[in-house]
């Protein structure tokens, strides 16, 4: 569970300033049931990544000091499989909700994968940092990344070698751009959240955060997750069928 803070507090958002809302009036949350159809594993279902592989040995600080190598494979294999994919109906239905909707939409993804932005959603936080880049351990640049990475690759600003990891927010890390995501929940009107089991903090405690600030809060999952009691609707099913029908019914001049 990330708690603690890190030195440096890298970007991570796509969208970036200007393009990410202050204040918007809707605020979608997405975790990896959103990808699971269009093949990317989620991480806690029975066939999930952490019932295939340790957190302690791939997704924290010490495991990258421990063995650089081991931690970056399993990236470079997470990022390799991007080739592969492809956004499927639900991130597509969120990017047409944002580009519909009159007022302001934010997504906070905590996915690493790049299938939003694909989509075309551009006012989209990654929250646990992305698959597609690096960050510099000596000059703190955030880079595009697209293919492998190597304990020896060297930054492209710095040039410094061996300094390279996955920008990907580790358990025992704070997750990106928090001051703005609590902004947003605290104003929003209407918080959705999709595909996520609800065991991951802050990202868990969303719901609540909005439900207090007096937003309606609507979950829709395979099944229901940790949190399903703080939220006021449920839409049970998979995200491909039940965002887009959930997005079509939606009506937006009412928020
Ligand atoms: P989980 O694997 O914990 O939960 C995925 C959720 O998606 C489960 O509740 C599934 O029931 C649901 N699901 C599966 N298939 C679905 C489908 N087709 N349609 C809708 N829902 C479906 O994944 P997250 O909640 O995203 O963090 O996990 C949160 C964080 O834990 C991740 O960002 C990652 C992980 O450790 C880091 O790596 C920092």
């Amino acid at each position: 569970m990330p708690v603690k803070s890190n030195a440096q507090s890298p970007v991570g958002s796509t969208g970036g300033p200007g393009i990410l809302p202050e204040r918007p009036a809707i605020v979608v949350l997405t975790g990896a049931g959103i990808s699971k159809e269009s093949g990317l594993a989620t991480f806690r279902d029975a066939d999930g990544t952490w019932n295939r592989v340790r957190i302690e040995d791939v997704a924290t600080p010490e495991a990258f000091e421990t063995d650089p190598l081991m931690v970056q494979s399993f990236y470079n294999a997470r990022r390799a499989q991007l080739a592969d994919v492809h956004p499927n109906a639900a991130h597509i239905a969120l990017a047409e909700l944002e580009r519909r909707f009159p007022g302001e939409v934010l997504l906070v993804t905590q996915n690493v994968d790049d299938l939003h932005e694909r989509a075309g959603s551009r006012a989209l936080i990654h929250m646990h940092g992305e698959l597609k880049k690096a960050r510099c351990l000596n000059c703190g640049a955030v880079l595009s990344w697209p293919g492998d990475l190597t304990p020896d690759s060297p930054c492209d600003r710095c040039r410094r070698l061996g300094q390279l990891r996955p920008h990907i927010v580790w358990f025992g890390e704070v997750p990106l751009e928090m001051d703005r995501i609590q902004t947003a929940l605290e104003h929003c009107r209407l918080f959705v959240s999709i595909g996520t089991s609800g065991t991951v903090y802050p990202a868990a405690g969303f719901v609540w955060t909005a439900g207090q600030a007096g937003a309606r809060t609507v979950e829709i999952n395979l099944e229901p997750g940790n949190g399903a009691s703080l939220f006021d609707e449920a839409f049970y099913g998979p995200a491909t069928r039940v965002v887009p029908e959930f997005l079509a019914r939606l009506d937006l001049t009412a928020i």
